[in-house]
C-alpha cells in the first residue's frame, strides 16, 4: 500500500544550459514538495540528469573528451542550480548511475522475455559524414536533413518495444481517468494523436553508430534508446527490481510534472512501458506551458536564454521563485521580462507584503514596547471580517493547492494582505493610541495584525522558503518554520501574546527603474561558466597543489597600491611574505592573528616591485570577497586536502 508522496520532475539534458525553462518546472515540482511535507506527508521529491544518447556523444566529441568525462564535469551546473534556488530534493539521478542502469537493463530484459520486445530489420538511409541515420520521410529531396550532403541505402536491424498493441488500453484508461493527464488540453492532444494508428517504438541503436547508451542486456551489439532509459528513472530510484517494499511505498508517482514539449513520450512511451511491465501509471502526468523571453521564443540563436543565476543574483531567490509561479498560469504559457518581475517586486512583494510586515512590527515597537499584546475585548466588525478571511484561506488554498493552480493559491493570499492592510489603515491604532480609552482596541489590531502575518507565513513558505522564515523571524517566532505542520499552524490564535519581536531589514526592497539596455540577460555569461564549469583536472593535478594553514604576524598596505596589501605569514616552520590583492576588501590591523589558507608551493612573484612567497586564497561573488579561514582552531603549517 502506497504511503508517502512521489513528486517528480523531467530529468534534464545535462549538455543543455539550464535556464528559466527548468528552473520553472523544479521550483513547481518544489513548492508542492514542501506543501505536502507541511501537511504531514512523508515526500520523496525527484530531480536529476539525463546523460545518455547521441546529443551527449556528439558535445562531448566535440569538446575531444570521454562522454563519462564530459557529463561528469556538466552535472554541477543543475546542481548548483538547484541549491541555489533552495530545491528541496530528496534524491538527484544521474542515467550513468549504476543503480539506475542495472533496473533499465532489468526491466528490458523482463520485456524481452514476455515478448514485448523484437528485433527487425528495415531500411532506411545513412548520411556517412555524419554518422546518422534517416528514414525515407526524413531526407530533404533526397539528401540529409541536417547538412545537405548525399545518402546511401541501408538496411538495418533493430529492437522495437510492441506499443501499438497497448493504444486501445490507453485511449479507455485516459477516458475513465480524467485526472491522468492535465491540464484538459494536453489530455485532449494525446487523445487527438491517439486517434492515428500507433505503432511500434524503436527502442535500440546499433553500437556502431551511437556507442553512449545502456548495453541492452539480449544484445551486446546496441544500446537503448535514451528515452526508453530517461523515463525509467522515476520507476529505478524508488527501487523498482531492487527494492520493492521501498517501491510500493512510493509508486504510483503522485505527480510528473513535465513542460508541454514532452507530452507525448510521457502519456504515450512511458504509460505503454508501464502497461507492459505490468505497473500501474502514475496518478498524474501535468504538462505546463511554455516561456517566452519578452515576447519571444528562448534560443541560443536568439541569445535571449535567461540564466536563473543571473536572475537570483539581480533580484534574489525568492522573488524569483514567487515569480515564475505567480505571473504564468500553471498549464498555460507565460512571458518573462525584466519589466513584469519589477513590476511584481514593487508591488506584490514590497508594497503589499513586505509594507504589512514593517507597519506592523513598527506599531509593535512604537505603541507596545516591541512585545506582542494580547487581544483584547469584544471583536469588531473589522476584527471578524479579517480573521474569517483568513480562517477561509486553507479551503481555498488546499484546493488550489490539489489542482496545482499555484498561481490561484497566491492570489488568495494577497487577497488576504491586501484587507489586512486595509484593516490597518480603516482601524488607525495612531489614532488609537492617543485615546486611553482604546487601548484594548489597539492592542487588538496589533495582535490581528501579526497573528495574521504568522499564518499567511505559513502559506507563503512552499513559495518563498527563506521570507517565511524571515517573517517568523521577525515576529519573535522562535520554531524553525520549516518544521511547523500546516493543519495545527494556520489556526487563528496560535501567535503567544508576549513575544518580542525583532524587527529586522525590509523584506523587499523596491527596485527603482531599469535601464533598457539591461532589461534581458545575455548568453555570454551562461558560456562562461559552462566552460568553467567543464574543466576537470585529475587527482594528480590537485595533489601537486600545496595549501597549507598560515597565520597572519603583520599586514601593511602597499605604498602606491589601492589594492595590494603585504602580510607576513607564520606557517609553523618558517615565516613568509606574501602580496594579496585583498585591499579594496580588508584592513591591515583586522587580519592580524587570522588564520588563513595559502598555496604553499606557487613560484615565488614580484608584485610592485615586492616578493610574494606564496598565494591566499578567497572567495569572491560579485563586490565581495571573502578569506577562507578554517572552521577550527588548527596550528598553522597544517596541511590543507
Ligand atoms: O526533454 N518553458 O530534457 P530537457 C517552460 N531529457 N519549461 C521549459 C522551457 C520553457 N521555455 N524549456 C524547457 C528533456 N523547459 C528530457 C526529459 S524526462 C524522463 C526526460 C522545461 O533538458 C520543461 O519542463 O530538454 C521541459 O519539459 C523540460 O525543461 C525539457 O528539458
Amino acid at each position: 500500500m502506497k504511503k508517502g508522496r512521489y513528486i517528480t520532475t523531467p530529468i534534464y539534458y545535462v549538455n543543455d544550459v539550464p535556464h528559466i525553462g527548468h528552473a520553472y518546472t523544479t521550483v513547481a515540482a518544489d513548492v508542492i514538495a514542501r506543501y505536502d511535507r507541511m501537511c504531514g506527508h512523508e515526500v520523496f521529491f525527484l530531480t536529476g540528469t539525463d546523460e545518455h544518447g547521441q546529443k551527449v556523444q556528439e558535445a562531448a566529441a566535440r569538446q575531444g573528451r570521454p562522454p563519462q568525462a564530459y557529463v561528469d564535469g556538466m552535472v554541477g551546473r543543475f546542481q548548483g542550480l538547484w541549491k541555489a534556488l533552495n530545491i528541496s530534493n530528496d534524491d538527484f539521478i544521474r542515467t550513468t548511475e549504476e543503480r539506475h542502469i542495472r533496473v533499465v537493463q532489468g526491466a528490458l530484459d523482463l520485456l524481452y522475455k514476455k515478448g514485448e520486445i523484437y528485433l527487425d530489420s528495415y531500411e532506411g538511409w545513412y548520411c556517412l559524414p555524419d554518422e546518422r541515420f534517416w528514414m525515407e520521410k526524413d531526407l530533404q529531396e533526397g539528401k540529409c536533413p541536417d547538412c545537405g550532403r548525399a545518402v546511401e541505402q541501408i538496411t538495418e536491424s533493430n529492437y522495437f518495444f510492441r506499443m501499438s498493441k497497448y493504444q486501445e488500453w490507453l485511449i479507455e484508461y485516459i477516458k475513465a481517468h480524467p485526472d491522468y493527464i492535465q491540464p484538459s488540453v494536453r489530455r485532449n492532444e494525446v487523445l487527438g494523436f491517439l486517434q492515428k494508428p500507433l505503432g511500434d517504438l524503436c527502442i535500440s541503436r546499433p553500437k556502431s553508430r551511437l556507442s553512449w547508451g545502456i548495453p541492452l542486456p539480449f544484445d551486446e551489439n546496441y544500446v537503448t534508446y535514451v528515452w526508453f532509459d530517461a523515463l525509467v528513472n522515476y520507476i529505478s530510484i524508488p527501487g523498482y527490481l531492487a527494492d520493492m517494499d521501498r517501491f510500493r511505498k512510493w509508486w504510483p508517482a503522485d505527480f510528473h510534472l513535465i513542460g508541454k514539449d514532452i507530452l507525448t513520450t510521457h502519456s504515450v512511451y512511458w504509460s505503454t512501458m508501464l502497461r507492459a511491465l505490468d505497473i500501474e501509471p502514475p496518478k498524474t502526468i501535468f504538462a505546463h506551458g511554455w516561456w517566452t523571453v519578452e515576447g519571444e521564443k528562448m534560443s541560443k540563436s536568439r541569445g535571449n536564454v535567461v540564466n536563473p543565476i543571473d536572475v537570483i543574483r539581480e533580484f534574489g531567490v525568492d522573488p524569483f521563485r514567487y515569480f515564475l509561479l505567480r505571473e504564468m498560469t500553471f498549464g498555460l504559457d507565460g512571458d518573462f521580462s525584466k519589466d513584469a518581475m519589477v513590476r511584481r517586486i514593487n508591488g506584490d512583494l514590497a508594497n503589499d507584503i513586505g509594507n504589512l510586515l514593517s507597519r506592523t512590527l513598527s506599531m509593535i515597537e512604537k505603541y507596545s514596547g516591541g512585545i506582542v499584546p494580547a487581544s483584547q475585548g469584544a471583536e469588531t466588525p473589522q476584527d471578524t471580517a479579517l480573521r474569517k478571511g483568513v480562517d477561509g484561506l486553507s479551503e481555498r488554498v488546499d484546493h488550489f493547492m490539489e489542482g496545482i493552480e499555484f498561481s490561484k493559491a497566491l492570489s488568495a493570499v494577497w487577497e488576504v494582505i491586501t484587507s489586512a492592510n486595509r484593516y490597518i489603515d480603516e482601524s488607525a491604532p495612531w489614532a488609537l493610541a492617543k485615546d486611553d480609552a482604546k487601548r484594548a482596541c489597539l492592542s487588538t489590531v496589533l495582535y490581528n495584525s501579526a497573528e495574521l502575518l504568522r499564518i499567511v507565513s505559513l502559506y507563503i513558505y512552499p513559495y518563498m522558503p527563506e521570507t517565511a522564515g524571515e517573517m517568523w523571524g521577525q515576529l519573535g517566532i522562535e520554531e524553525d518554520i520549516a518544521s511547523a505542520g500546516l493543519q495545527e499552524g494556520r489556526r487563528w490564535g496560535g501567535l503567544k501574546p508576549g513575544l518580542r519581536i525583532k524587527k529586522g531589514k525590509a523584506l523587499f526592497p523596491r527596485i527603482e527603474k531599469i535601464e533598457k539596455t539591461e532589461r534581458i540577460w545575455k548568453m555570454e555569461k551562461i558560456e562562461v561558466s559552462t566552460q568553467k564549469s567543464e574543466e576537470t583536472i585529475a587527482i594528480e593535478d590537485f595533489a601537486k597543489i600545496k595549501l597549507r594553514i598560515a597565520k597572519v604576524v603583520t599586514a601593511e598596505g602597499v605604498p602606491g597600491s589601492k589594492k595590494l596589501l603585504k602580510l607576513l605569514v607564520d606557517l609553523g616552520d618558517e615565516k613568509r611574505q606574501v602580496v594579496a590583492g585583498i585591499a579594496a576588501h580588508y584592513r591591515p590591523e583586522e587580519l592580524i592573528g587570522k588564520s588563513i589558507v595559502i598555496v604553499a608551493n606557487l613560484k615565488p612573484a614580484k608584485l610592485m616591485g615586492i616578493e610574494s612567497q606564496g598565494m591566499i586564497l578567497a572567495a569572491s561573488q560579485g563586490e565581495v570577497l571573502s578569506l577562507i579561514n578554517p572552521e577550527k582552531d588548527i596550528p598553522p603549517g597544517s596541511i590543507v586536502k
